[in-house]
Order: C-alpha cells, then structure tokens, then sequence
C-alpha cells in the first residue's frame, strides 16, 4: 500500500496534468483563431500528451490499490496578446509541472517508496523533454516569429508535428 502523502500528491498530478492539458487546450484554440493552424496543432497535440499523462497517474493508484480522486480542473485564464505569450507561458508552466515531479520524488524518497521513485523516472526524464520543447519554441519565436514570411514557415513546421503515445506503457 502507498504512504498517504504519496497518493494525496499522486491525485493532485492528476489534476494539473489535466489542467496542463486545458492549458494547452486554450492555447491552441488562441492560434486556430488567429489562422495559425499549425501553433494550433503543436498545442493540440501537447494537450494529448497532457492527457496521457494524467491517465498514467491513474493507472499507476489503480496498479497499488489507491483511490481516484478527481477533483475539480481549474479555468485556464491566461491572458494572450500577442504570438509569444502562449510560448512564454508554457514553457513557465513546464518548469512548474518539472517542481511538482521533483517535490513528489523528494517526498517518495523520504519515505523510501522505490516503486514510486521508479515509476516517477519516465516523468524526470519526460520533463527534461518538455521543458527543452517548450524553451525551443521560445528561441525560436525569437528568431523568426516578427517576420510574416517566417512566421508562416515556422507555422508549417508546426502543423507536421504528430501525435505518438507515451513511451511508458503500465500494465
Ligand atoms: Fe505533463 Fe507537460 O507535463
């Protein structure tokens, strides 16, 4: 059976993993409604991601025989006035999501809770990838997003972004 505090923060990733994916959610719909399909997918497809996530989560306190506990999914309500504040804010909120982890980790560590720790490693390594994704997009609006003829190549780029299941698969 899992320590207490570990299922309580394990329900509260959950949540933000959920709300991570209608963070994105909203993101993507700013860009679809500027004509930016292809930022418009990048964000859609990260919004699946986010929804993966949060079911691993799930499946791993249904795996120990903990309780669900789906609490209410804050309204995203950042507000976007231009191209890079999705960008900027995203790659904020991967750090913050990267803090969650490390803070589950920590307390998993403390109360030497290996298995947990394990299974917590697909998601260490998961954010060192988003945060790098995340903080490219940032260069990389830098670079070329004032410039409509390269604004709508990096928009083409981003449209062939496709969707792939997570890499951890729980039984
Ligand atoms: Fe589920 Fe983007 O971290």
């Amino acid at each position: 059976m899992l320590n207490e505090k570990i299922i309580e923060l394990l329900n509260d990733q959950v949540n933000k993993e959920f709300y991570s994916a209608y963070l994105y959610l909203d993101m993507a719909n700013y860009y679809i409604d500027n004509d930016l399909d292809g930022f418009g997918n990048w964000f859609n497809i990260q919004a699946q991601e986010e929804r993966d996530h949060a079911m691993l989560f799930i499946k791993y306190l249904q795996n120990n025989g903990a309780k669900v506990e789906l609490k209410a999914i804050d309204k995203p309500n950042e507000e976007f006035n231009k191209f890079a504040d999705p960008l900027e804010v995203s790659y904020d909120h991967e750090q913050y999501v990267t803090s969650l982890i490390n803070n589950i980790y920590d307390v998993a560590y403390t109360v030497k809770d290996f298995r947990t720790m394990q299974f917590l490693d697909w998601f260490i390594k998961e954010q060192g990838e988003e945060e790098a994704n995340a903080s490219g997009l940032v260069k990389k609006y830098k670079l070329f997003g004032e410039d409509p003829k390269s604004l709508y190549l990096l928009n083409q780029e981003l449209a062939s972004r496709t969707y792939s299941a997570p890499t951890l698969v729980l039984d």
